[in-house]
């Protein structure tokens, strides 16, 4: 399985607090039966800005251990109103620079011009991936934004934790009612720390999969990732 969203590298944002615990992280990792984790670290303005040679540099050290799932270079982008030029200028990264960008949103407050700025992203050939769609209270109380983004070609990247009630009641909600209408294309843990949700992987899988078919399985854990990792057209 590819885990498509993670916070592996050390002392980057609020995710791993060394080197060792990056290691330790995906070891649990390896066990929960991921063979590649996308590194997704926060890229936000005046939080979290670290460029790419330098994650790229983490990233290609952490490859050199043994036994571990590989790392493969990503971003998770706070939305803001220059997030092409991050991305032109090799601060925030794409998915394995690829033209995929996975980001974020304000989780209690609505993104001002958030459809500009989405098209905006495709006008410059970007193609949007959200991350957990369903953590956002926006989507809690009007699932038509989830469909109005859909209807805009924004891929859907669920997390795990999500369905086993990690984020709360309103989010677990969201997500059944995702997976029911075929709506997750993506699944990511998210991890910030050990021993949080990767010991937790084959419990949210198994709840998944009484309300989505193998086939759907097959694609949010793997195959989509696949596509989009070779920079394929959906
Ligand atoms: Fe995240």
């Amino acid at each position: 399985m590819i885990d498509f969203h993670s916070h592996i590298l050390p002392n980057i944002d609020d995710g791993s607090r060394s080197y060792e615990e990056s290691k330790i992280i995906l070891s649990e990792a390896k066990n929960a039966g991921f063979d590649k984790v996308i590194s997704t670290s926060h890229y936000a303005l005046n939080c979290f800005e670290t460029p790419e040679y330098k994650r790229e540099d983490l990233i290609e050290e952490l490859n050199s251990e043994k036994g571990l799932p590989t790392i493969i270079l990503g971003s998770e982008i706070f939305l803001n109103y220059t997030i092409v030029d991050l991305l032109k200028e090799y601060k925030a990264s794409t998915i394995n620079k690829t033209n995929y960008v996975l980001f974020e949103l304000p989780l209690r407050h609505q993104f001002p011009n958030l459809k500009i700025t989405i098209n905006k992203l495709k006008e410059n050939n970007y193609i949007p991936i959200l991350a957990h769609p369903e953590r956002y209270s926006i989507s809690h109380k009007k699932f038509d934004f989830l469909l109005e983004l859909k209807d805009m070609g924004v891929i859907f990247q669920a997390n795990y934790g999500s369905i086993l009630g990690m984020y709360g009641f309103g989010a677990k909600l969201t997500v059944k009612k995702m997976f029911k209408n075929n709506l997750v294309d993506l699944l990511g843990s998210d991890v910030h720390r050990p021993n949080s949700i990767y010991p937790n992987i084959e419990k949210a899988l198994d709840k998944i999969s009484r309300i989505s078919t193998p086939s759907q399985l097959d694609d949010m854990t793997c195959n989509t990732a696949e596509s989009i990792l070779r920079g394929e057209y959906l």
